[in-house]
């Protein structure tokens, strides 16, 4: 039987599959659920640095007032009261109910002294932290760099302050991404998780108004988050996680073959159940004996684009090719 351990950010997993920071992960039962499925590692749902900084009743304020001009911060925001105390107990909850490692997460915008309260997840036990950044840069007068040095400040106040590994989950929005993901590497990520999932609001014409909700993923969404692993594999020293469209074993062994370290799944577990984990990793490793494939290594990264020197012009190539033969 195929060998499907890996490891990730120096953590040692039983398997590359995670469940993902996301309605599930915010649960004991959740979590063992997960492991007895075969997850490698669980990511818990994200505390907010909102909710670190302010009391309950100040984020209240701050989302209604927000909200009006910001609708993606409204929906983003769990119905939830668990504070930053609370969360420290879930952690240490999680601790104690799994073997396998329990990846703290942490949902901000902007370096502060709320950083500091990474030390806690450290000194609870947490295994690791996975920092995502939700930052809507819609600001016309911040430029792309200004963007950039925003999410290095945030990623280089929490490696001040704490030891553990650190993912740090990126959206695909940035002008040279290649060139913001290694700053990120050599500002202190172990990993990097491509990507997050944006909200995107949509407009109801009926009602004249806005409509804030947070569909599951497709698995055709799977196709960016596959490119830039397979463009950056090799080209960062953090390891590579794949988030956003990964529903069925297929899609694993893709992301595995563009370089993926790991894949999380959220999607997919919300709507067949985390069960599905187990047939997801089953899956994995019949083929990789079909294959002959004894271990993750021997295949993971095999379609990237390591050996390219520049996969921009190797892809600028293939889609002209494309677009004369079809005109
Ligand atoms: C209901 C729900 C809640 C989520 N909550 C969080 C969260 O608290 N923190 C976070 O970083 N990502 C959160 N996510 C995003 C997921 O971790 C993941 O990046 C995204 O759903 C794309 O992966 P998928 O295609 O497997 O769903 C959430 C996703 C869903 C669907």
């Amino acid at each position: 039987m195929a060998d499907l351990s890996t490891n990730y950010m120096g953590l040692n997993l039983s398997s590359p599959l995670l469940l993902a920071s996301s309605s599930l992960s915010n649960r004991v039962e959740n979590f063992e659920a997960a492991e007895a499925n075969g997850a490698g590692a669980v990511v818990l749902r994200s505390l907010f640095e909102e909710q670190i900084e302010a009391a309950q009743s100040e984020i209240d304020a701050a989302v209604a007032v927000g909200g009006d001009n910001n609708p993606e911060a409204h929906g983003y925001l769990p119905p939830q009261t668990v504070g930053p105390k609370e969360y420290l107990t879930l952690i240490k909850k999680a601790k104690k109910a799994v073997k396998i490692p329990v990846i703290a997460s942490l949902n901000c915008v902007s370096p502060g002294s709320w950083s500091e309260y990474a030390k806690q997840i450290e000194e609870v036990g947490a295994d690791a932290l996975e920092v995502n950044c939700y930052f809507i840069a819609a600001d016309p007068i911040q430029s792309g760099d200004d963007v950039e040095k925003k999410y290095l400040d945030v990623l280089t106040s929490i490696r001040r302050t704490v030891r553990l590994p650190i993912a740090f989950k990126l959206s695909p929005f940035f002008t040279s991404l290649a060139h913001s993901a290694l700053r990120f590497d050599k500002g202190g990520a172990n990993a990097l998780v491509l990507f997050n999932r944006f909200l995107q609001p949509d407009i109801s014409v009926g009602k004249r108004s806005l409509v804030v909700s947070m569909p599951l993923s497709h698995p055709s969404e799977m196709l960016l988050s596959m490119r830039w692993i397979a463009i950056l594999y090799g080209r960062v020293k953090a390891h590579l996680a794949a988030s956003t469209g990964v529903h069925t074993t297929e899609g694993v062994i893709k992301q595995l073959l563009a370089g993926a370290q790991v894949v999380q799944l959220a999607s997919t577990l919300i709507k067949n159940g985390i069960p599905h984990l187990a047939t997801l990793r089953d899956g994995l490793g019949d083929w990789m004996d079909k294959e002959g494939h004894a271990s993750l290594d021997e295949l993971r990264g095999s379609l990237s684009q390591k050996g390219g020197t520049d996969p921009g012009a190797f892809e600028r190539a293939q889609y002209v090719q494309l677009l004369l033969a079809q005109n």
